[in-house]
């Protein structure tokens, strides 16, 4: 399925509000300037500012402030890719089709990128998001459920329990709490904060959360199966980065078809978590199935 009109205008919104918020590459000191944009910059799928902005317009809901969240969002989610790739951590060289921050700059400049990546996200929050007239105690719900959800509780727990659990045998709980963190919260962050922005009911904002867990770990189901199925060139990244570190992974323990499976099943439940919202839902609708056809 390639994406349509509508995502691409989503990226191409997101990538220039993006360049409007990171300092230029000439501004002092400038390699940490160059080192934010190029990895930022490297052609990611966007997939979260696309999450977010859908979910906002589903509840017709401000574009500004979703496009202001996405980019946010966004900026955390780079972060974690190149806090991700580091020697320390996956230790890969291949990210976005091209060498991974700390190959192309060096290890150094990717900790520091990463980092100010992440502050960059919250000055977003709590600086540009006010301006678009967003209330401000929605502001602060949605900076404190991002700030949790990508915390030793979230993202970063996944990614402990990732790097702790390299080289274990079989099992499934550890596994679900790896995918669900380090990379179901964000997702979740984005879902939720966007339903937030567009006004989401108690009713509304469940439904959206049900459909965003389930998404999430079917994305990195799929991951985990592009690492052995995929294509190098298109993916953009090194095939068996998992293999060769023995990860702990869905194809691992219970192999490609019934991880595929599952991924199925999950995003059957996430396009039924959405009956409640009528065609204005039917991006999401898109963008779950995508995450099961995509290849890169
Ligand atoms: C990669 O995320 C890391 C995971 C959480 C699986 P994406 O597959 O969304 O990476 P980009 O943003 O398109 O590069
Ligand atoms: C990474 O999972 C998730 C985060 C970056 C938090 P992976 O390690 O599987 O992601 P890739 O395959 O390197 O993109
Ligand atoms: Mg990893
Ligand atoms: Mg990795
Ligand atoms: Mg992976």
């Amino acid at each position: 399925m390639t994406i349509s009109n509508y995502f691409t205008q989503i990226c191409k919104e997101v990538d220039s509000l993006l360049d409007s918020i990171i300092p230029e590459e000439n501004t002092y000191p400038p390699d940490i300037h160059k080192s934010m944009r190029y990895s930022v910059f490297a052609g990611g799928k966007r997939l979260r500012p696309m999450l977010t902005v859908a979910v906002c317009d589903a509840l017709k809901g401000d574009r500004h402030q979703a496009m202001t969240l996405a980019a946010a969002l966004e900026l955390i989610h780079t972060y974690t890719l190149i806090h991700d790739d580091l020697p320390a951590l996956d230790n890969d060289d291949l990210r976005r089709g091209l060498p991974t921050n700390h190959i192309q700059f060096n290890e150094s400049t990717a900790i520091l990128t990463g980092d100010a990546l992440l502050t960059l996200a919250f000055e977003v929050l709590a600086d540009r998001l006010p301006k678009t007239g967003t209330d401000i105690k929605d502001i602060l719900i949605i900076t404190a459920e991002t700030a949790i959800a990508i915390g030793s509780t979230g993202t970063i727990g996944g990614q402990m329990v990732d790097i702790e659990m390299e080289g274990s045998g079989p099992n499934i709980a550890a596994v679900e709490y790896i995918h669900t963190h380090k990379t179901g919260e964000l997702i979740v962050a984005c879902v939720r904060g966007a339903a937030r922005l567009g006004g989401a009911t108690k009713n509304q904002l469940e439904s959206m959360t049900s459909y965003g867990k389930q998404i999430g770990l079917a994305f990195q189901i799929i991951d985990d199966i592009l690492d052995l199925e995929g294509d190098e060139i298109t993916l953009g990244k090194k095939l068996k980065s998992d293999v060769n570190k023995a990860k702990l992974t869905y194809p691992a323990i219970a192999g490609v078809k019934q991880s595929k499976e599952q991924a199925c099943s999950l995003v059957d439940g996430s396009i039924e978590a959405l009956s409640i919202f009528g065609t204005s839902a039917d991006h999401l609708r898109d963008l779950a199935k995508y995450t099961l056809t995509r290849t890169f």
